[in-house]
């Protein structure tokens, strides 16, 4: 089990940011996979920590407290390190989920989508590491302040919620340059190049979603792990009309990368005369809900990044990891090429 004390926890190199994320959470390979409801519960993060990496559970705006300590049960019982992600914005009303979780000793809590404020000091108090996804430049400015321990370059290319304003690579390489804090780079991962990619650019880990998405152990529906298999590189789109549809109050400067499909292609480049409608008309949310329910992937949100294209069906996570770990080859075949 890693070490969590707060005497090493807060060592003058972690305080001026330089410390070696994989060796402080005992990684024998640098992917995390990314906290994602209705995705990432306890199996996936057991599988991912099992296998080397860093296993992370994905905490939604409605999970309920027993949801919480059964999943961490399950992500902490390999014996390795492990993690979990909230969102800043369901915080920002109360603190109770992240306080429950912080009683099943994560490693490691990323707060992403607004101020992660009070969180990030209760996380640190509790002698976790805390993470914050950044998507823009502000983002970083907030993530360079000392209560950020990890910062998670998001491009617009990633799936699920964010912002879609810069792409992974421009976000990694200014955030590199700005800090030498650890800085681990999210959206467009999915393949042992794309490993490689970030590593060698200077990122401590991969941080990866959607191949996990439709991996064997994650809770998504079967007909949603299928349809992210069968994407290609164009068939997302980022739009808030998933949540406009089912009423999730997501901050509006947020939206989320999903699969295109009929409802997306009706209302996500219509969100106001979307929302419009919904206030009049209970159908369409009870329509998207039961789509959601049925695994109807013409109506329901398949969130999915334009990595979608780099993923299969029938993976488990540890052939994912076996998988990735491939980025050493790539690594070794560059430096051999330019030396
Ligand atoms: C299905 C799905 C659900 C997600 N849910 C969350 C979440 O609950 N919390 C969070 O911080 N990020 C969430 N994300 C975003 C991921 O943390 C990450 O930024 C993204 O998956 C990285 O890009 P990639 O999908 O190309 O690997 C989600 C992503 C996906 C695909």
């Amino acid at each position: 089990m890693p070490n969590r004390d707060n005497s090493t926890h807060s060592t003058f190199a972690q305080q001026q940011g330089h410390f070696d994320l994989p060796a402080r959470l005992e990684l024998t390979e640098p992917v995390i996979n990314a906290p994602m409801a209705g995705a990432a519960g306890g199996s996936l993060a057991a599988a991912v920590s099992a296998s080397g990496g860093l296993g992370m559970l994905g905490i939604g705006s409605s999970a309920s407290p027993d949801w919480i300590s059964e999943q961490s049960g399950l992500a902490r019982a390999p014996g390795r390190a492990w993690g979990a992600g909230l969102m800043a914005w369901v915080l920002e009303e109360s603190l109770e989920p992240l306080r429950l979780l912080l009683r099943e000793r994560p490693d490691l809590v990323s707060v992403s989508f607004g101020d992660p404020g009070p969180a990030a000091e209760l996380i640190r108090d509790a002698g976790a590491l805390c993470a914050m996804q950044v998507g823009n430049a502000a983002d970083l400015e907030r993530a360079l302040q000392p209560d950020i321990d990890v910062i998670i370059c998001r491009g617009g290319e990633g799936g699920g919620h964010g912002r879609n304003d810069v792409a992974t690579l421009p976000l990694l390489q200014l955030a590199l340059a700005a800090t030498g804090k650890p800085v681990v780079a999210a959206g467009g991962i999915s393949g042992p190049t794309g490993v490689a990619a970030a590593l060698a650019a200077g990122a401590q880990a991969a941080w990866v979603g959607t191949r996990f998405a439709a991996s064997d152990e994650s809770l998504s529906h079967d007909h949603v792990k299928r349809a992210i298999a069968e994407a290609g590189l164009d068939d997302t789109v980022f739009t808030r009309a998933f949540d406009i549809a089912q009423g999730i109050p997501w901050p509006a400067e947020f939206g989320g990368r999903a699969l295109r499909n009929a409802f997306s292609d009706q209302w996500a480049s219509d969100e106001d005369r979307l929302s419009a409608a919904v206030a009049g008309d209970a159908s369409i949310t009870a329509t998207v809900d039961a789509a959601r329910r049925n695994g109807d992937v013409s109506t329901a949100p398949v969130y999915a990044g334009q990595s979608a294209a780099g993923s299969a069906s029938h993976e488990s996570a540890a052939d994912i990891i076996a998988d990735l770990a491939g980025f050493r080859g790539h690594l070794r075949a560059a430096v051999d090429r330019w030396n």
